[in-house]
Formats: C-alpha cells, sequence, structure tokens
C-alpha cells in the first residue's frame, strides 16, 4: 500500500511539473522578455489620410511599433478600404478588427446619447468638446457600449460641420427649405433638417461622393478635411460655413481583445492610444483650416461667410429641438454638453 501511495505521489509530480512547463510554453510563446506580447491590430476607418483621424491613427500606430520592438503590429485601413459605416461596428463586436473611430453620431442607434455632437451650436469649437467627452458625462456615455463588448476609450476631435449643396447659396434658415441633405444619421439631425423644411436620408460616407454627384441628395454638411479630402467640392457649388454640429470620434475597442493583453501590453498600447489622441487633438484645428485654404484655392464652390446676425437666426430656428430631446438625451447630458465652455 505504501509502495502504491509513493508510486501515485510520483506520478501526480511529474503530471503537476508537466502542466507548469506547458504553461511556461505558452507564456513565452506570446509574450517576449520584457513580457509584450506579439500581436497583429487591426485600425479601420473611413476618412481619408491627411484628417485628424488618419494622423492620430498614424501616431499610434508608430508609438507601439517603435516601442514594441516591432512585436505589436498596427494596421490601418483607411477609406472605408476594410469596412465601411455600414460594418465596421460588427466587426469591431467580432474581434476581427480591434480598433475603430467613428463619428460619434453613427452610435445613435445603440444609444440616442451619441447624438450630442448633432445638437446644434452645442459646441463651439474642439476644446469644448473635448472637456464633454472628458468629462463625467461624457465618459458615461462612452462606457456605454459594454453591453455589445465594446469599450470607448479615449475622443479625438474633428471639427464644426459645414453646408455644402449645389442648388442655391444658403445663408438664412429659409434657404434650406425644399433641399435634401445627406446625415451622418440620427434623430437631432433629421429634426434639424425637418425644422429648417429640409428633407435629410442616411448615407454611408465612402458612398457620399457618388450621391452627391449623381443627385441623389442635394447637400450635406461635414468638416472642411472631409469635404477637401474627398473632394466633395468637386460635386457641390456653395459652401456655408456654419459650425452648427460637430465631427467628433472616440476610439473603441473590443472588450475581449482589450482583456486578453497582458499588462505590459496593454501598458503599451494605451501608451500608443495616448500618443494618437495627442496628436489628433493637436493637430484636428490646423487640418481643417489648411483645408478651407485648399477648398478656396480649389474654387469650386462659391463660400458663404455667416454673419453673427445670420448665425442667430439659425440658433432661433433650432432652440427648440434641445426641448425635444431632452427625455431621449437626458437633461444633465445636455446641461453638461451646453455648459462644456465654462
Ligand atoms: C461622415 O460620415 O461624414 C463623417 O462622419 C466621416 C468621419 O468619420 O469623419
Amino acid at each position: 500500500m505504501k509502495k502504491l501511495s509513493i508510486f501515485l505521489l510520483f506520478v501526480l509530480s511529474i503530471f503537476v511539473l508537466g502542466a507548469c512547463q506547458s504553461d511556461e510554453k505558452v507564456a513565452v510563446s506570446g509574450a517576449s522578455g520584457d513580457g509584450v506580447q506579439e500581436l497583429t491590430i487591426k485600425f479601420a476607418h473611413v476618412v481619408a489620410e491627411n484628417t485628424p483621424k488618419h494622423q492620430g491613427a498614424l501616431a499610434m500606430k508608430e508609438y507601439i511599433e517603435k516601442e514594441s520592438d516591432g512585436k505589436i503590429k498596427v494596421e490601418i485601413y483607411p477609406n472605408s478600404s476594410l469596412f465601411g459605416d455600414q460594418d465596421e461596428y460588427q466587426n469591431l463586436v467580432a474581434n476581427n478588427i480591434q480598433f475603430i473611430a467613428p463619428d460619434l453620431t453613427k452610435f445613435v442607434g445603440n444609444n440616442p446619447q451619441f447624438n450630442v455632437p448633432a445638437l446644434p451650436f452645442a459646441f463651439a469649437n474642439d476644446e469644448e468638446a473635448i472637456a464633454f467627452w472628458d468629462g463625467e458625462k461624457g465618459q458615461e456615455v462612452l462606457s456605454s457600449l459594454k453591453g455589445d463588448g465594446v469599450l470607448g476609450l479615449s475622443m479625438w476631435p474633428n471639427g464644426g460641420k459645414h453646408l455644402t449643396n449645389n442648388k442655391h447659396a444658403i445663408s438664412t434658415p429659409a434657404d434650406l427649405k425644399g433641399l435634401k441633405f445627406r446625415t451622418q444619421g440620427g434623430q437631432v439631425l433629421e429634426s434639424m433638417y425637418t425644422a429648417l423644411g429640409a428633407g435629410s436620408e442616411s448615407i454611408p460616407f465612402g458612398e457620399l461622393y457618388t450621391a452627391l454627384d449623381q443627385g441623389v441628395v442635394d447637400g450635406q454638411e461635414n468638416t472642411f478635411s472631409n469635404i477637401e479630402s474627398k473632394k466633395f467640392d468637386e460635386v457641390q457649388k456653395y459652401m456655408t460655413v456654419m459650425n452648427h454640429t460637430r465631427v467628433d470620434y472616440a476610439v473603441f475597442t473590443n472588450t475581449k481583445f482589450w482583456d486578453s493583453m497582458n499588462e505590459a501590453t496593454k501598458a503599451l498600447v494605451e501608451a500608443g492610444i495616448a500618443a494618437g489622441t495627442e496628436v489628433a487633438r493637436a493637430e484636428a484645428k490646423s487640418l481643417n483650416e489648411q483645408a478651407l485654404v485648399k477648398i478656396k484655392e480649389r474654387g469650386n464652390v462659391e463660400i458663404v461667410e455667416l454673419t453673427p446676425e445670420q448665425i442667430e437666426e439659425f440658433k432661433k430656428v433650432l432652440e427648440p429641438i434641445y426641448a425635444e430631446y431632452e427625455d431621449e438625451i437626458g437633461a444633465d447630458i445636455i446641461e453638461a454638453a451646453r455648459n462644456a465652455g465654462e
């Protein structure tokens, strides 16, 4: 009996030793001496290269690849080349891609609070938008996709949107009557155009140039950098500088992917996102200013700069939207957005 127990103990110790060794093998094959795992990360987005989002993604890639000595590869897919507005979110949820940074209004179907960038004249500039999304209420909204296994990490601004169309110059609310505009999506943008007597249709960004060219819609609203880099001015005749709504992004990742990284890898990727955030935030304004200069140089669109009095007219017509959406978005979120500059 004693012999049998010793034999069993011997067999058990061999088994435990083997198990420890194979655990170690997994760890070694997944991480180098500094503990950083070998990974390939895919980041898909819909805009062109010369934009705040792509510049942020590039800075993130450069940091992560350099600091990991090439153990982590970051593949960026711009221009809807891998996935577009229609399918990038599902592919993030499926972990086919690990990062996206969509215009936040594209999430209104998941949570109406993502309508915030579409609230008319809520933010005067990037700083106010950043203050909202970095603040308590903004963070609450960014973390609202956890049920889908999606984590909102860091807000990246693009900028204020401006109207383009190919029918006539727009300088008063009445000028929009009867026109049809493409929107990024969302109830607030739809209500805004309804209040202005115009129609609207949500169209993916990757299909917008053709939609404008073929007259599916008369116009659209976007930042200077998106208008210039996608050459929307080639198929539009008028542009009104309005700054009435915004394109803002956040970097989103898949929770399973995020949790699969060990501490060293996660810290490095987090630092990479911070590097991307710094560049996106620092360059958004100047990239949009440079884009406006290029649009002016190309001379395809007649540009209307609204006077403060004309802006007041638009604000007056659009003000009721705040009361209309108070319940759906939440009075606390709306208040935080409107007070973000204070
Ligand atoms: C658009 O769809 O017009 C933009 O939101 C695209 C983007 O990501 O900037």
